[in-house]
């Protein structure tokens, strides 16, 4: 594993100038124009980059993006890598791992959720302040490489609180609701039967999803700080469970993505 880091990060380097980013961003279901706001210095397509997996989900464009957003550098994964597309949690991660080997400090994440809080709407805006692991596995299982990270990392507070605090400010200043809460994540494809969400809400999460969770596991392992951020696409509520396709998703997200792109970009310009 640190072979294949360490020859990734190089070649990334060399395609890039040795770019250095400080922040980096993981762009989830429908909310790729975020790279609108970019200053592009630098744009990779996954298939270029040497032990990349590549994505193969409609909606999500494999490339990694390289440049300026409100004066700071960002580095970002524009289609992330699920589970359930066969990757193992090595891949899925693997470019956070990159993330962190080329200088970056900050991760923001996003995606889509279904919602279990009755008091969430589709299109809700909340901010991950935890998250419970429900994939079968964990992607820091196997040889622990002292180099990456502790054998036993703390997760008690796996979502930095400033960056909680700060976006919760900066929703308010802009007229933007915007909710905190508890992400689930497993590993999908199916979305949840009425009985999932049912169990999901009583376990303590407010909303579920089939990423994330491996990300930030490896970005605290790094020493990474986490920013998260979900919008809720539809509801699994007790007695209201609707159906959902994944154009619902994609459709809504993109209804909302304008408040997001600006919740991140202000955020990103504060820290
Ligand atoms: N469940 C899991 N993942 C999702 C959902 C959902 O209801 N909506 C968007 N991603």
């Amino acid at each position: 594993m640190l072979e294949q880091i360490d020859f990734t990060t190089k070649n990334i380097l060399n395609k890039t100038n040795h770019f250095k980013p400080q922040v980096g961003i993981i762009l989830g279901t429908g909310l790729g124009k975020l790279v609108n706001e970019i200053k592009i210095e630098h744009e990779i397509s996954y298939q270029e980059i040497p032990n990349f997996p590549i994505s193969t989900v409609q909606g999500h464009n494999g490339k990694l993006i390289f440049g300026e957003l409100n004066e700071k550098k960002v580095m970002v994964l524009q289609g992330r890598f699920h589970f359930y597309e066969g990757y193992t949690m090595q891949q899925v991660t693997f470019p956070v791992r990159i993330m962190k080997a080329m200088g970056v400090k900050t991760l923001c994440v996003s995606n889509a959720c279904g919602g279990m809080n009755p008091s969430f709407e589709v299109g809700e805006l909340m901010i991950i302040k935890d998250h419970i692991n429900l994939f079968p596995t964990n992607p820091l299982i196997g040889k622990n490489f002292s180099e990456l990270g502790p054998r036993f990392p703390d997760m008690s507070s796996a979502y930095k609180k400033e960056y909680i605090a700060l976006s919760k400010q900066i929703a308010k200043e802009n007229n933007i609701k915007l909710s905190e809460g508890v992400y689930a994540g497993l590993t999908g494809p199916c979305f949840e039967t009425p009985a999932e969400y049912k169990y999901l809400w009583r376990l303590g999460a407010d909303v579920v999803g089939m990423s994330t969770v491996p990300e930030v596991i490896v970005a605290k392992h790094s020493g990474i700080d986490v920013f998260g951020i979900s919008i809720v696409t539809d509801l699994g509520i007790e007695g209201n469970v609707q159906t959902v396709t994944h154009e619902e998703v994609q459709h809504i997200a993109n209804l909302q993505e304008p408040k997001m792109t600006l919740i991140l970009k202000e955020l990103i310009k504060r820290i």
